[in-house]
This record gives structure tokens, C-alpha cells and sequence, in this order.
């Protein structure tokens, strides 16, 4: 049996009374990408923030290569330097330069000195076809930029898996492509990657499998192609009806810029 990279297991999560994740479990194995989507306040970004211990969850088990993250006195810093996180708002720092934001990381948590952490970081930022912009700041750079720094720094720290969350839904429309393409090239060499995202273009593109969440539960998974051909649920039938019309213009973004690649 091939060991998952991460494994979920009936992961569970209140906020007070409110009980957001009900018994969340699926699994990733190395080198696969898995989209999540669902409504506003399904728990999609709790789920990722239970993922990376940002928030523990209160039930449930997460294994990082067979390891339990869960368990007591695991080591918290040591875990997130494994498991990168890329926001919906960058949540890049204003007062430093691009190269900085992505080399931070790397000399705070893997105490590398800056000349070999800027030599990461640039390498990072030329992934994500940045590297001119390196001693920029993120208020000289546009959103797309932005949240490509933001995604710079996530690989720069080498991790066994990156989570989006929501990466391009706080992006203008026109910029919402490059971002894509970017993670288009990740999937593609092999990023194991974890998506809450609508798009459902990237999700086609590349994902293994789609889950749908709802009010703190999965309520049905499957292949891209199970999704846009026979989704069972009405619930789920309803919502890909509303991001059809919401979000049909950007898969188009996504067929441009592979036109692009191509010729
Ligand atoms: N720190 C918190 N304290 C209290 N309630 C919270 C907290 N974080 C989230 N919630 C609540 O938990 C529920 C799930 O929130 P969550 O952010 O996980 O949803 P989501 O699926 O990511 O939504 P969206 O699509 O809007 O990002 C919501 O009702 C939210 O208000
Ligand atoms: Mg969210």
C-alpha cells in the first residue's frame, strides 16, 4: 500500500457552539492535487488552518507522511516548514522587499545565513518568473505579483505540500490568469498540492479529485469529469449552476494563457 504524503482522518472543529468541521477524512498522496470547494463558511479555510496547526483540530487525526501532527508535544514549527500556506490576501509584509517576504522563512525558522537564503529565495521568485522584481515592495507590485510572491515564498521552503486558500479570489479578473499558470506549472513538475479554490478550469486542468464541502462536511467527491458531468447531489448540482455563471469568464483567462505556452 502506498503511504498518502497526507492523510485526514475524521477531522472535527468548533468555534464555541458552532460546530464548522464534522468529520472531515481524505487523503493526498506525493505528487497529487486535490481541489476543495463549497459555500461562504462551509470550513474550507478551517479545514486548510487545521491541516497546517494553525488551529488544531479538537477530534481527529492529520498524518504527514505517517506521522500523527496531531499527537502531543509534536514539534509545531518543524511541521509548518513542511506544509506551506498560500492566503487569499497574500498576508505578504508591507515594510519588506519581495526578496525579503520570500527569504524571511528561511533564515527565521531554517536559521540559513542571507546569502544562501537569498540564493533560495531568488531561485523561488524566478519559479514564479519574478525575479526582476525581487527589490520591489509588495505596494510597487500588482495583486498577481503579489500573491505570486506569496506562492514564492510558500516553495522557497521546500515543502512536502503547499495548501491554497482561495488564492485568486481576492485578485481583478485580468490578473487572476498569471496566478493560475503559476500553479499550473507547479502541479504540472510535481507540487503536491491541496486548492480550496472555484476554479474550475485549474481544478479540470490538473486536479486527481474535486470535494465538495458543505456546513462542515463532504457531501460528495469525485474526478473533475464526474463534477461537470453527473454531480449527484442537488446541493452540489445547485452550486455549480451559480459558479457557472460567476465564474465562467476566467476558465477562459486559463485557456488564453495556455494558447500562449503553446505558440
Ligand atoms: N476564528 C474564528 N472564530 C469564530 N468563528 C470562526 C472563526 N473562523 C471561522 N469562523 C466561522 O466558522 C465558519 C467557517 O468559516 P471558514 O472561514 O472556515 O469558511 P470558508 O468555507 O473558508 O468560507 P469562505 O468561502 O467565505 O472563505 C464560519 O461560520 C465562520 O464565521
Ligand atoms: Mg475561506
Amino acid at each position: 500500500m502506498v503511504e498518502p504524503l497526507l492523510r485526514i482522518s475524521d477531522v472535527w472543529k468548533s468555534y464555541d457552539d458552532l460546530q464548522v468541521l464534522k468529520g472531515v477524512s481524505f487523503e493526498l498522496l506525493e505528487r497529487d492535487v486535490k481541489v476543495i470547494f463549497g459555500p461562504s463558511g462551509s470550513g474550507k479555510s478551517t479545514l486548510l488552518r487545521c491541516i497546517n496547526m494553525l488551529n488544531p483540530p479538537d477530534k481527529g487525526e492529520i498524518y504527514l507522511r505517517g506521522n500523527n501532527i496531531t499527537a502531543p508535544k509534536v514539534d509545531l514549527n518543524a511541521i509548518r516548514t513542511r506544509i506551506g500556506m498560500v492566503f487569499q490576501h497574500f498576508n505578504l509584509f508591507a515594510h519588506l522587499k519581495a526578496i525579503d517576504n520570500v527569504s524571511i522563512g528561511l533564515r527565521r525558522v531554517k536559521g540559513l545565513k542571507k546569502e544562501e537564503a537569498y540564493k533560495k529565495a531568488l531561485e523561488a521568485l524566478d519559479h514564479v518568473r519574478l525575479a526582476k522584481w525581487a527589490d520591489h515592495y509588495p505596494a510597487q507590485l500588482s495583486g498577481g505579483q503579489q500573491q505570486r510572491v506569496g506562492i514564492a515564498r510558500a516553495l522557497a521552503m521546500e515543502p512536502d505540500v503547499i495548501l491554497f486558500d482561495e488564492p485568486t479570489s481576492a485578485l481583478d479578473p485580468e490578473l487572476i490568469g498569471e496566478v493560475l499558470q503559476v500553479m499550473l506549472d507547479l502541479a504540472k513538475a510535481g507540487t503536491t498540492m491541496l486548492v480550496v479554490t472555484h476554479e474550475m478550469g485549474f481544478a479540470r486542468a490538473v486536479a486527481s479529485e474535486l470535494i465538495f464541502i458543505d456546513k462542515g462536511s463532504i457531501i460528495e467527491r469525485g474526478t473533475p469529469e464526474h463534477f461537470s458531468d453527473s454531480p449527484e447531489s442537488e446541493r452540489v448540482k445547485q452550486f455549480l449552476e451559480k459558479l457557472d455563471v460567476l465564474y465562467g469568464s476566467h476558465e477562459k483567462l486559463l485557456d488564453i494563457s495556455e494558447e500562449e505556452e503553446k505558440g
